[in-house]
């Protein structure tokens, strides 16, 4: 079994240090020599593409955070609006959908029926599905009318990794080629975005190579009974999948808040010593970050233990954080591909110090095939 895992201890910790090369698969074959776009695997016809108005992101759990950081990428590239929903609330709320409507379903496993039940929904209501997956050949891509496979490799641990980032790749693959499609950004613009996609794999292998202090602070964080993430713009979702790692691997009560709404209630919550993990955004994004760096404040003026995620160089949020986990400079809409990481290793090493399964949490399923 070790050697299955590759000499980890769980297959999560493995499935962490795949990232680099999974996220280098995702892009490969798809990046061209110009900085293009080649997805001639998506067999929807740029006819197709070019009529739709309307992008639905319809996902399950890990990877309806990555919808979430979605909707920020497609909506500012293309300019479609674009709504995100959980699979199980989708279609019984009877969304507007017609031929113009591109439904995006992600699934790592491509077999959770909540979302397999969404997009025979959407596919009823003669929408266009493209379906973001992990597993080749799974029944939501057979079913849907087009697919981007993330091809990240077999996901074991019950808590998706490599299957997120993978998702938030291809999902930048997606938006960038509709934007290109439709004539939307001029050619250098996509191939300046192509460019920084090329140096994920490089960004997520510094964050990894930087995580025994953050292992550090998950073993003196292993008794606490509840912790907050904030983070604001696509730091918001990254905040939210942080706050679902640690329930679900370390049964610790944890919510994601966008730390704007902050003062309109979640603030009453803190005590003395309650841990408070902050996703700031990029100093590039002036006005959020000045944001975030007060919220950092504000909760440590109130006795939080702040845990602070920013990038290197930023010296503005030293004196408001317990903590400093530094991540790579990475432009905003990319951020989440490196943030994401730190928020694994330490639900990962809360887990393991607690004396937990991280592989296979109590309750929980890789793969959900009951509505
Ligand atoms: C289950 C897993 C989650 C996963 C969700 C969606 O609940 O425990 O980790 O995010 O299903 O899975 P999918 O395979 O559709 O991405």
């Amino acid at each position: 079994a070790a050697a299955e895992k590759g000499g980890y201890p769980w297959f999560m910790l493995k499935e962490i240090a795949e990232q680099p090369q999974a996220i280098a698969d995702t892009l490969l074959g798809r990046l061209g020599r110009y900085g293009e776009l080649v997805l001639d695997e998506v067999r929807l016809s740029d006819d197709d593409l070019r009529v739709v108005d309307k992008v639905f992101v319809v996902a399950c759990g890990t990877a309806y955070h990555a919808g979430l950081i979605a909707k920020y990428a497609i909506e500012h590239w293309t300019r479609l609006p674009v709504e995100v929903e959980v699979a199980s609330e989708f279609r019984y709320r009877d969304p507007v959908l017609d031929r113009s409507t591109l439904v995006v379903v992600i699934s790592q496993s491509g077999e959770t029926m909540d979302t397999l039940m969404a997009l025979r929904h959407a596919k009823e209501q003669s929408a266009r599905v493209l379906a973001i997956c992990n597993a080749n050949g799974s029944t939501i891509p057979r079913e849907s009318d087009a697919v981007l496979y993330t091809h990240a490799g077999p996901e074991v641990a019950v808590a998706s990794t490599k299957g997120f980032l993978t998702q938030l790749v291809a999902c930048y693959l997606v938006g960038l080629f509709l934007a290109q499609v439709r004539g939307i950004k001029y050619e250098d613009e996509i191939s300046s975005i192509v460019a920084d996609l090329r140096t994920l794999p490089e960004k997520v292998a510094t964050v990894l190579e930087q995580m025994e202090p953050v292992r550090e602070l998950g073993r003196s964080l292993a008794d606490a009974d509840r912790m907050l993430f904030l983070g604001r713009h696509v730091s918001f979702p990254v905040a939210l999948e942080g706050a679902l790692k640690l329930k679900e691997l370390a049964y610790i009560h944890a919510e994601g808040f966008a730390a704007g709404e902050l003062k309109h209630g979640p603030i009453a919550v803190i005590e003395e010593g309650t841990p408070v993990i902050v996703v700031v955004p990029p100093r590039a994004r002036e006005l959020l970050h000045g944001k975030v760096v007060s919220n950092i404040q504000e909760v440590r003026a109130r006795g939080a233990r702040t845990i602070v995620i920013a990038e290197e160089g930023d010296e503005d949020v030293v004196a408001y954080a317990d903590h400093v986990i530094r991540v790579p400079r990475t432009p905003t809409l990319l951020a989440p591909v490196v943030t994401t990481v730190p928020l694994q290793v330490l639900a990962c090493e809360i887990a393991d110090t607690r004396g937990l399964d991280v592989d296979q949490p109590r309750n929980l399923a890789k793969s959900v095939t009951v509505e």
